[in-house]
């Protein structure tokens, strides 16, 4: 029963094959091939990848029953959590033109010490940290990789704080392209230097943030040949899209009332509009639930933005969660569109908040990187605020993994953190190797 849904997919996906998909403006709605390779419009609009989706109308069950079968099936394509999608990532492709390590696919978990936490509230924490590089970038690199390999890529590029670089010079390896990622010096976590240095990209450490190594990034692309795999690549967020749709898969398509996750270039935030409009747009889904995008309050250019009535802000970032160290996020008017779709909200969360917040969420024995766990204080603080009632259901993204960054992690437990205080601390104890002494470290922490 499941082979033969397997196989009519492949069916699904052959009928699928001739689906012309665009690039599309979202300012204008001038359209380009899928060739042309341009990241914005000629009037300045971010650009979307748009599918037919007609295609699909009156075939919701057969597309979910497909989704679901391939789970099933051994070959790279259907055991991705990406391309098992693919009739609506990226029909384009072949099945032997995808660079896939069968990332996506992430847990689902509901972690006791969290919901205590949060008055017993009711969340399913979906952990991207277990993507194969430990981010949800993986999702969005073997679409944008794949596409960079078909259209002979020369070097592929990006501007990081660090887990954009890691994928990228992950799956550059995989692609055989040549990489170059631009980090900032001094504000890049460790775990992510090391992996885009054992990867083999050229590691280029600026003196400057991550705004300003994007703005070198998109300003040298052409002079240089760059293919740029940042967010601002519309083929990323197609891989990016289906964070949303494995969540609606696992909850057999009941929608929650909120899904939270932190912003900083707004990828995800854009990304998760757009998979959401889309599932709507099929039939996939009926009602649609609210985004809320939390941001480290030093960071924190769109949260501000929401506050006043989408006024365009740029701010200079400054926050221990390294990842969303970001003051001009690049999918600014993606993420507009996002928030108005959902009835969306964007709010900020201190430092504080965030590494108190991780102190809690890992705790619960699996844990996640400081921006990732803006989710979980952004949750609390909506939850306070009564803005998510507690009979609500939510998902919340954790984006990165805990040994990302483990000078944050190791800082906060042994309270030498600048300006942090460590309520939460589990203190290393240092001992002489004595039966004594390790008995009284024991009473002392039971
Ligand atoms: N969480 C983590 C762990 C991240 O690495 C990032 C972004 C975000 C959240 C924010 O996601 O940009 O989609 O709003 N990191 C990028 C990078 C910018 O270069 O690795 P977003």
């Amino acid at each position: 029963m499941l082979v033969r849904s397997v196989l009519e997919g492949r069916e699904l996906l052959k009928r699928n094959m001739n689906s012309n998909s665009q690039l599309q403006c979202i300012a204008c709605q001038h359209e380009y091939s899928l060739d042309d390779q341009r990241l914005n419009c000629d009037c300045g609009g971010l650009l979307d990848v748009v599918h037919d989706l007609s295609i699909w109308s009156g075939r919701v069950a057969e597309l979910k029953e497909l989704f679901r079968a391939r789970r099933n099936s051994d070959t790279p394509a259907d055991r991705s959590g990406i391309w098992r999608f693919r009739e609506l990532v990226l029909p384009e492709l072949r099945e032997d033109e995808l660079l896939t390590r069968c990332e996506g696919n992430t847990r689902h978990y509901r972690f006791a010490k969290t919901s205590d936490w949060l008055g017993g509230f009711d969340v399913i924490f979906k952990h991207e940290g277990e993507n194969p590089t430990g981010s949800f970038k993986d999702r969005g690199m073997t679409v944008a990789m794949s596409w960079a390999k078909r259209q002979k890529a020369k070097y592929v590029v990006c501007a990081s704080t660090g887990n954009t670089a890691a994928a990228v010079a992950s799956y550059a390896s995989l692609a055989d392209i040549p990489a170059i990622i631009l980090i900032s010096e001094g504000n890049t976590a460790l775990g992510k230097v090391a992996q885009s240095l054992a990867y083999g990209a050229l590691t280029v450490k600026i003196r400057g943030d991550f705004d300003t190594a994007l703005k070198l990034v998109l300003e040298s692309r052409e002079q240089l040949g760059l293919t740029v795999l940042n967010s601002v690549n519309p083929f990323r967020l197609e891989g990016q899209k289906t964070i949303i749709w494995e969540a609606l898969d696992f909850l057999n398509w009941e929608v929650p009332d909120w899904i939270v996750v932190p912003g900083g270039n707004l990828g995800n935030t854009s990304a998760f509009g757009k998979a959401l409009m889309e599932a709507k747009e099929i039939g996939l889904i009926s009602k649609v639930p609210r985004l809320a995008v939390i941001q480290a309050a030093g960071a924190a250019p769109f949260a501000q933005g929401f506050a006043a009535g989408w006024q365009h802000e740029i701010v200079t970032a400054d926050t221990i969660a390294t990842a969303i160290r970001i003051g001009n996020p690049v999918n600014w008017d993606k993420a507009v569109r996002s928030i108005k779709f959902t009835n969306g909200v964007v709010t900020s969360v201190t430092d504080q908040e965030i590494m108190d917040a991780k102190a809690i969420v890992d705790s619960d024995g699996v844990g996640a990187e400081p921006a990732s766990c803006a989710s979980a204080a952004g949750l609390k603080k909506l939850l306070t605020t009564g803005l998510i009632k507690p009979e609500e259901r939510a998902v919340a993204i954790l984006t990165g993994h805990l040994l990302k960054d483990p000078a944050a992690t190791v800082g906060y437990h042994s309270g030498t953190l600048d300006k942090l205080e460590s309520p939460l601390a589990n203190q290393p104890v240092v001992i002489d190797p004595t039966l004594e002494a390790l008995a009284l470290a024991l009473a002392k922490k039971s």
